[in-house]
């Protein structure tokens, strides 16, 4: 009995051992590392490597528009960190950043106050520490938190209406407080310190790897082994760093709004490319976004948060 006993207490002990906190992300940081590896491999000399990386481009394209060489934060530039072409137009429309008056529409709904007197300075004392913090696992409630749902919360635990998470104010805040990480040099710091955390880790990473829609299509197609290529008039940015920059302004759906207001969330963008594969993507507040963006999150750890940013 006493050794039974011993026994079992010697295994509990084995046991808590092996899962200590620093283990929790042993899977995703083998994941990071890896893709890193990955981009950095692929994005070294695109015409050398034609073979193994880039079949279906042509040597023409590979050796004229495409920059070699890049490096880890490199890769936050999205389709403008490879193309020629696509970082002359990038870098004419930095010049005037449609984004500034945007972050200032931001600052102002930081400042303003509820009807109850209180404000978003009470749910995010530091702009700075809300434009880098999220998305986070949640050890008490158990669940991903992301930045476009807690300021929702912050709202109607307020007494105030929730916003529509796609763009207008919520996108506003948030490239404010992008911005503010960024004035911060705050970077991308996504932990995982338990089982939990590690599981929601492995469905997001799931959504991303499986293919779906009548072309039967994984985002990785497109953004891991597909970055660099073309789609239609538009190369494919790699997902390594693409979620740093976010909300984020674009030429097209500026042409498409009444106020020429094109900035939105990443929820946004992701949703887009979820109903290209002929999908009805998941609810901006639902599980399964969340934990998809906690994973993409994890794999872009370690580089500078660049929001908001302007994209095509
Ligand atoms: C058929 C190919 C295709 C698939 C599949 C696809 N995307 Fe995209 N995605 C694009 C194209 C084209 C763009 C616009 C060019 C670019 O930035 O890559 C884009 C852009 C993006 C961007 C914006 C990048 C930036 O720098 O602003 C994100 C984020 C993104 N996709 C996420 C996803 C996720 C998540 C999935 C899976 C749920 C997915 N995509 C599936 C083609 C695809």
């Amino acid at each position: 009995m006493l050794l039974k006993i011993a026994k079992t207490a010697a295994l509990v002990a084995i046991a808590t051992c092996t899962l200590n906190a620093s283990d929790f992300n042993a899977q995703a940081e083998k994941d990071r590392i890896a893709l890193v590896k990955y981009f950095e491999a692929k994005f070294d000399n695109p015409l050398k490597d034609k073979n193994v990386f880039f079949p279906y481009s042509t040597d023409d394209e590979l050796e004229n528009n495409f920059i070699s060489g890049l490096k880890f934060q490199d890769f936050s530039e999205g389709n403008y960190s490879f193309s020629k072409n696509g970082r002359m137009s990038y870098e004419e429309i930095k010049e005037f950043p449609p984004t500034e008056e945007f972050i200032e529409y931001g600052e102002a709904l930081y400042e303003k106050p509820f009807a109850n007197g209180k404000s978003f300075q009470d749910c995010f004392p530091n702009p700075a520490e809300a434009g880098s913090m999220y998305p986070y696992f949640d050890e008490t409630k158990k669940d991903v938190q992301t930045l476009t749902v807690a300021i929702n919360q912050c709202l109607t635990s307020n007494g105030e209406k929730a916003w529509k998470t796609t763009k207008g104010k919520i996108a506003h805040l948030e490239a404010f407080f992008a911005k503010s990480a960024q004035d911060d040099e705050k970077t991308i710091d996504v932990k995982i310190d338990s089982a939990e955390a590690a599981a929601a880790y492995e469905r997001g990473k799931k959504y991303y790897y499986t293919q779906r829609g009548y072309l039967k299509l994984s985002c990785a197609e497109c953004h891991v082994q597909g970055a660099g290529q073309r789609v239609r008039n538009e190369s494919l940015s790699p997902f390594l760093g693409q979620v740093t920059h976010f909300p984020v302004y674009r030429l097209k759906w500026a042409a498409g709004d009444k106020n020429n207001d094109g900035l939105g969330t990443l929820e946004r963008r992701m949703s887009g490319c979820i109903k290209d594969q002929g999908q009805v993507p998941p609810a901006n507040d639902s599980k399964e976004m969340k934990e998809l963006l906690f994973f993409m999150a994890y794999m872009s750890n370690g580089m500078k948060i660049d929001g908001p940013d302007i994209r095509k």
